[in-house]
Parts: C-alpha cells; sequence; structure tokens
C-alpha cells in the first residue's frame, strides 16, 4: 500500500511540523549495490522506512544526468537527493526542495554523512532560483497538497527542464491518481511514458516540452475522474 499521507494539522507538508522529535535512522540499498544510511525524525515523511514508491522511482527511473543540474521536488529527508548526487557524480548539482524545514534540515545533515553535501543545495521553495534550468526533475510528489496545487507545482519545475533534453522521473500510487496524473502531463503537453509499475506504483518519464503548451487546459482537468487525488 502507498505510504499514508495524514490530514492533520502537524502534518509533514507544513514548513514546521510540530511533531515532537524522535530521531531514527533508516536504510536504503541502492540497485548498484550502495548502503546509504539516513537519518530521519518524526514529522517528515515516511520517517520510519524509505518509502516504497521512493524505491520503486531509484530502481526504474531513468538513469541520471551525469555532471548535470537535478531536482529533486519535495525532498523530504533525502533518499532521492543522496542517490541523484551519489548517481550524478561529483560535478553534479542537486537542488533538494522542500517545504518542510525539518526535513530540510535531516537532508542537509544526510548529504554531508553521505559525502555529497558539496553537490547539494537544500532550499526551501522561495529559495529556488527563478531562472534555473535543470537536466532532470525527480519527485515523489506530495499527492496529499491536493489536485490544483499538486498540478502548479508540476507545472513549475516541468517548465524549468532544459528543452530540449530535459527530463523529469516521478512516482505515484495507482490508488493515488497515477493514471490520470499520467494523462493530465500529456494533455498539458508533456510526453510522459510509464517506465514501470511495481506494486501500483507508476515511474513514469516526462520529457520537456518542445513547443509552447496548451494555454487553455486547467488545472483541474481531466475531468471525470473516478481517482482520489493527482
Ligand atoms: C511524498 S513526500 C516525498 C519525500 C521524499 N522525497 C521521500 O522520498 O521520502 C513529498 C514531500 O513534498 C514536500 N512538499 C509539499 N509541498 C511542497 C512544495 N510546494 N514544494 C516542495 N516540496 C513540497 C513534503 O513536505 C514532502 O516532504
Amino acid at each position: 500500500m502507498p505510504s499514508p499521507q495524514p490530514d492533520r494539522p502537524d502534518h509533514y507538508f507544513t514548513a514546521d511540523p510540530g511533531a515532537a522529535s524522535s530521531p531514527a535512522t533508516v536504510e536504503l540499498i541502492l540497485s548498484e549495490g550502495r548502503l546509504v544510511t539516513l537519518a530521519t525524525d518524526a514529522g517528515v515523511f515516511s520517517g520510519d522506512r524509505v518509502d516504497p514508491g521512493t524505491r520503486a522511482l531509484l530502481a526504474d527511473g531513468p538513469p541520471v544526468t551525469e555532471g548535470g543540474v537535478l531536482v529533486d521536488v519535495g525532498c523530504g529527508y533525502g533518499p532521492i537527493t543522496v542517490a541523484l548526487a551519489l548517481r550524478g557524480g561529483p560535478d553534479a548539482t542537486v537542488w533538494a526542495v522542500d517545504v518542510n524545514e525539518r526535513a530540510r534540515d535531516l537532508c542537509r545533515a544526510n548529504a554531508d554523512a553521505n559525502g555529497v553535501g558539496g553537490q547539494v543545495r537544500v532550499v526551501a521553495p522561495d529559495e529556488v532560483p527563478e531562472d534555473l534550468v535543470v537536466d532532470q526533475v525527480w519527485s515523489n510528489p506530495p499527492i496529499r497538497v491536493g489536485k490544483a496545487a499538486l498540478h502548479d507545482l508540476l507545472r513549475r519545475w516541468l517548465d524549468a527542464l532544459r528543452s530540449p533534453g530535459g527530463q523529469a522521473a516521478l512516482v505515484v500510487h495507482k490508488h493515488l491518481g497515477a493514471d490520470s496524473l499520467e494523462r493530465w502531463l500529456g494533455a498539458e503537453g508533456w510526453p510522459t511514458e510509464r517506465l514501470a509499475s511495481r506494486a501500483g506504483y507508476r515511474v513514469l518519464a516526462v520529457a520537456a516540452a518542445t513547443s509552447t503548451r496548451p494555454s487553455t487546459a486547467s488545472s483541474n482537468s481531466p475531468t471525470n475522474d473516478p481517482e482520489p487525488s493527482a
């Protein structure tokens, strides 16, 4: 099942989650055999284990652009960020973006602890340079922010992709609207391919738009969607 994304006042996608600190560590084994140890805490997404969607994304996502400008949208405590920095090599830059301050602090510490702190810039959304152009966007996105906010977030980042050649890798569970999101991305002008489906997690590769995208698509399209979210 997808990790719960609870809807309560101190939920993990607020700037200050409020939950009492309860430090822990989790382990992630990357498909190339590397063991990554990560510090986590209460008040961040999936603080008790590496989320299975995140594991699916890292196992089935596209090759990381070596030496590229990469972004992890909604970095949490940093499992994707650290993997991207390791895979992208010493010349890669990873922008790790999250609204949750505790998650950002953990992500920074985890990048340092895994030897990639020099390549990683952990920032709040409003600290990202507006003109940043990125080779790859990676995200296990915050579905629970709601469809309109999710679409706005994806638009902001997919429009930052280098064109042509830029690419995004996203993971969304089928029960959280993966298939409608895939259709929405295509309708908005981003060619989208399903790379894999693992235990219900769809791993999507999204190409940068090569021409002007349709301007009429609303943030809530498509309509009549039986799925709950994305
Ligand atoms: C599904 S979690 C994934 C976290 C982490 N990447 C992982 O794999 O464990 C989504 C993350 O998006 C963050 N988030 C929510 N709204 C955001 C926004 N507008 N911009 C950036 N991050 C956001 C949440 O705080 C949360 O950490």
